[in-house]
């Protein structure tokens, strides 16, 4: 288990009882996301959480894979899915590369408050490009701190870290992001922006 799994667990049963941030632009990031799924869809959620958002996104498609590395994440989020009556959801402990999809078999892609958190995130949006159908969709949602007085947070990141603070957490721009979705070959169908200096990047792509 990695520095940043631990981080994670630690941090998973808080995490389920924190309430949305933001409560309209969650609302939001839902029904537009619900615009592009459909009955007959088979998608993926990397870095899941405790599955708040999948379930919500269970009845509008008819097969949904739940992936994080935290346990206990997927733990908390099995036990709500099974509370709700969900069966079209399953959960399993894996980062998106360990978790190998078939190329081109998937219909959508959600990777949501999570892009920030990986180490190799060209890579990533490579992997996602792989996996969906042409025409998939890639749904993200990021902080993109490097145009923000929070990229400062870049200098105190390595000592917050090893005191179990912060888990590791990546800076750049919402320019550098779009750039490198583009470049693994989507069209941009969304992009918005909110939160304190704009840093939370909601973005809808297309696999071209
Ligand atoms: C801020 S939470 C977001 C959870 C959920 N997507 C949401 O929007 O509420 C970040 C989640 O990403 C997971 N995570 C961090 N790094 C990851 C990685 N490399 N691969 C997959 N999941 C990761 C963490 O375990 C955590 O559950």
């Amino acid at each position: 288990m990695s520095k940043s799994d631990k981080f994670w667990d630690k941090t998973a049963e808080k995490y389920s009882r924190k309430p949305v941030p933001d409560e309209e632009k969650y609302r939001q990031k839902l029904s537009e996301t619900q615009e592009f799924l459909s009955a007959d869809m088979h998608i993926l959620e990397f870095g899941c959480g405790t599955g708040t958002t999948a379930i919500y996104h269970s009845p509008y498609v008819q097969r949904i894979e739940a992936i994080d590395i935290s346990e206990n994440m997927i733990e908390i989020g099995r036990k709500k899915a099974e509370a709700a009556g969900i069966s079209n959801l399953t959960f399993s402990r894996a980062t998106l590369e360990e978790y190998k999809a078939d190329s081109s078999s998937l219909d959508a892609v959600l990777g949501l408050n999570v892009i920030h958190l990986v180490p190799n995130r060209k890579e990533l949006i490579a992997e996602v490009a792989r996996i969906l159908k042409p025409g998939g969709i890639f749904i993200s949602s990021t902080g993109c701190l490097g145009d923000s007085y929070f990229r400062f947070l870049r200098f105190f990141i390595p000592f917050l870290k090893p005191l179990g603070i912060v888990p590791d957490i990546f800076i750049f721009s919402e320019a550098e992001l779009t750039t490198e979705i583009k470049n693994a070959g989507f069209s941009i169908e969304r992009q918005w922006h909110y939160g304190p200096q704009n840093i939370e990047v909601f973005i809808i792509a297309k696999k071209c």
